[in-house]
């Protein structure tokens, strides 16, 4: 690597509740929302991802995601993943991040996007600069369950550590409200 070029950026990109919740029974507790979707592509496209095995095999469907670079961490052996073109195993948060980081400057970019689930947030939460962040609430105002968290509320909430920045809202159609927000960290 060039050490006159700047460095890649670790981000990352998450929908939760307010209370944190982001998964249920190993989905997305809300299903399928549209406009997060295609927020979530508008973020990622064309630049590095990683995600967790139990994410990739659910989410995912075990498919990379399209016209993106999908880097699945696991521990588990490749024929496990039955990985397809596209798609690259990394078995430890370094070599994650080294895949990720290679890619991003073989391509022109400086950003590397790290896509869940919980253990992976976990990993990679001390690395990220900026968390684009999607707040799911059901417009009836009933609660949202479900069995996995983002591990970093109250740290997140503290002015002190992240600068918060709304970017919008938005109406699903099919009964959520969405609020956009980006938090920046702010380096000592
Ligand atoms: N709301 C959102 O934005 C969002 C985003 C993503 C996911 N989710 C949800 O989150 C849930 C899944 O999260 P999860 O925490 O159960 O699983 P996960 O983070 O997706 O994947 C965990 C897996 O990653 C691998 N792994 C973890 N640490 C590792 C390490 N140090 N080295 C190598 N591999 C490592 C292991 O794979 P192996 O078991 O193969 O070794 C582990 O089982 C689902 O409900 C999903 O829908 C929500």
């Amino acid at each position: 690597m060039n050490m006159n070029e700047p460095p890649c950026t670790v981000s990352m990109v998450v929908a939760m509740t307010p209370e944190g919740v982001i998964g249920k029974d190993g989905k997305l507790p809300w299903g399928k929302l549209l406009q997060d979707l295609r927020h979530f592509q508008r973020l990622t496209a064309g630049k590095p991802v990683i995600i967790g095995r139990r994410t990739f095999m659910s989410d995912l469907g075990g498919k990379p995601l399209c016209g993106r670079h999908t880097i699945v961490l696991t521990r588990r052996s490749r024929q496990d993943i039955q990985s397809e073109e596209g798609c690259i195993v990394a078995y430890s948060p370094g070599d994650a991040c080294a895949e990720a980081k290679q890619y991003a400057l073989n391509t022109g970019g400086r950003e590397v996007m790290v896509a869940g689930g919980a253990q992976v947030y976990k990993l990679f939460m001390p690395m990220a600069r900026t968390l684009h962040i999607t707040f799911v609430e059901r417009h009836n105002g009933v609660r949202i369950s479900g069995d996995r968290y983002f591990p970093f509320m109250r740290h997140i909430a503290d002015p002190l550590n992240w600068k918060e920045e709304l970017k919008g809202r938005i109406a699903e159609d099919d009964g959520y409200d969405l609020t956009l927000k980006v938090y920046h960290r702010i380096l000592p």
